[in-house]
């Protein structure tokens, strides 16, 4: 059959390498795509948020299933577009999606469903978000703009000061637009965070495995928010632990779909929590209606099945007769190379270099996403985030190894990676 993912990212040039393999995929198409994605199939230039423009080419390629890649896309009502006319999409509609696309209402379900989350408070107007401030008692606060930022809308503010320019940020000056005319002011929680990946056909999950995302530009977890700097599978606190998923599972995922039921919410696809292990136990961050990114680079190469049956049968509303999914016992670790300047503007257009010494190792895998290849075959850098290089080994000191000793052979001016990807 056809596939046609939507999206440009790593995530998507993992979730094309993995659906090539299936036996019963014979072409990949991937809108608008990246170098990797092309040398798996064929590119089609289309925005990710052009539902007719996606739907025309799945009717010109003939084709049979579309998997949604980012969250843009969901929130832009593709899945929606594709339904409507017919055509099997995996990915939620946007009134599901909308449990990221809001951060207010995620928040408001998760206290109707008691999800375990950080409290807060929703303010649309100045003056009573500063009244709020002022009176606050607990420091630091978490500021987040209600919709979606591009990883951008997230501040922790130590002091008054910080938060009051925040939401001046958000609420006067609009710097997010419509995302941040609605602000969430968060309670600060502390502990180690950990990305929980589910499948839901809208009554029934299906866990992946647990993944760590390393959000922060530098080592030691300094440096600005990025869109995640590397990953690990499983993370420490899994190795530690491993009673945690299971845990996570009562006491999230038993709750969530029980939510789901309750408020009537057809949520189909990936259900992706953020969460913080703190010292009270587990608590939701925010809901992502999509698979990771970066997390999805280590996920994959973990998963030994196939991946599309799955994914149909999340998409039909029936994961129960899906096959149980395989899982690698070994360790992926991915570390992201990104251009300078990187998360501000990326200095883009650098050739890069060493990509095919790395195409034939085994257990180590080069992920594009920032990455374009000219008419002269020469594959140049085009976003911040450009490759994700994973390595999947026995212990994670191994996988570590070997994913650094892979990043370091490809080349490019400008290259910044964080040197400290699961080393705790
Ligand atoms: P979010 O987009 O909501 O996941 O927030 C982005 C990042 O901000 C998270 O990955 C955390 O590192 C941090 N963060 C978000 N909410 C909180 C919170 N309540 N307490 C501490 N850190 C947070
Ligand atoms: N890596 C975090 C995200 O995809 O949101």
């Amino acid at each position: 059959m056809t596939v046609l993912i939507i999206g440009s990212g790593g995530r998507e040039h993992a979730l094309a390498w993995k659906l090539a393999r299936s036996p019963r995929v014979r072409r990949i198409l991937c809108a608008p795509g990246n170098a990797g994605t092309a040398a798996l199939g064929e590119n089609l230039p289309i925005p990710i948020t052009d539902a007719a423009g996606l739907l025309a080419a799945a009717a010109r390629h003939d084709v049979n299933f579309t998997v949604i890649g980012p969250d843009d896309a969901l929130a832009a009502g593709v899945a929606d577009a594709f339904e409507a006319a017919g055509r099997r999409v995996f990915g939620p509609r946007r009134d599901a999606a909308r449990l990221e696309w809001s951060k207010g209402f995620a928040k408001d379900f998760c206290r109707r469903h008691a999800i375990p989350t950080a409290g807060a408070e929703e303010f649309d107007d100045l003056g009573a978000a500063l009244a709020h401030l002022r009176a606050r008692e607990r420091w630091p606060v978490v500021l987040k703009a209600d919709g979606l930022a591009a990883g951008k809308g997230v501040v922790v503010a130590a002091g008054l000061e910080e938060a009051e320019a925040a939401v001046r940020a958000m609420l006067e000056e609009r710097r997010f637009g419509a995302a941040g005319a609605r602000v969430l002011a968060e309670d600060y929680l502390t502990g180690s965070e950990c990305s929980l990946h589910a499948l839901v056909d809208g009554r029934r999950a299906v866990l992946l495995p647990l993944a760590q995302d390393h959000k922060r530009l530098l080592d030691g977890d300094a440096g600005p928010n990025t869109g995640g700097m590397g990953t690990v599978s499983p993370p420490s606190a899994a190795r530690r632990d491993p009673e945690l998923a299971g845990r996570l599972e009562r006491e999230m995922m038993a709750p969530f779909l029980a939510g789901l039921a309750a408020d009537g919410l057809d949520f189909r696809g990936l259900l992706f929590p953020g969460v913080m292990l703190t010292p009270d136990g587990p608590r939701v961050l925010e809901f992502n209606a999509r698979f990771g990114d970066p997390e999805t680079q280590v996920l994959l190469p973990r998963l030994r099945s196939d991946l599309l049956p799955l994914l149909e049968a999340c998409a039909g509303g029936h994961l129960d007769q899906a096959p149980v999914p395989e899982w690698d016992s070994r360790v992926a670790v991915c570390v992201i190379l990104a251009s300078e300047n990187y998360p501000g503007k990326p200095l883009v257009g650098r050739p890069i270099h060493g990509l095919e010494d790395l195409a034939d190792a085994e257990d180590v895998m080069v992920f594009h996403a920032g990455t374009r290849r000219g008419d002269d075959g020469i594959v140049r850098t085009s976003g911040g985030r450009v490759l994700g290089v994973t390595a999947l080994c026995s212990t994670v000191e191994e996988a570590r190894a070997r994913a650094y000793e892979a990043a370091d052979r490809i080349r490019f001016d400008g290259k910044h990676c964080r040197r400290d990807i699961a080393a705790s």
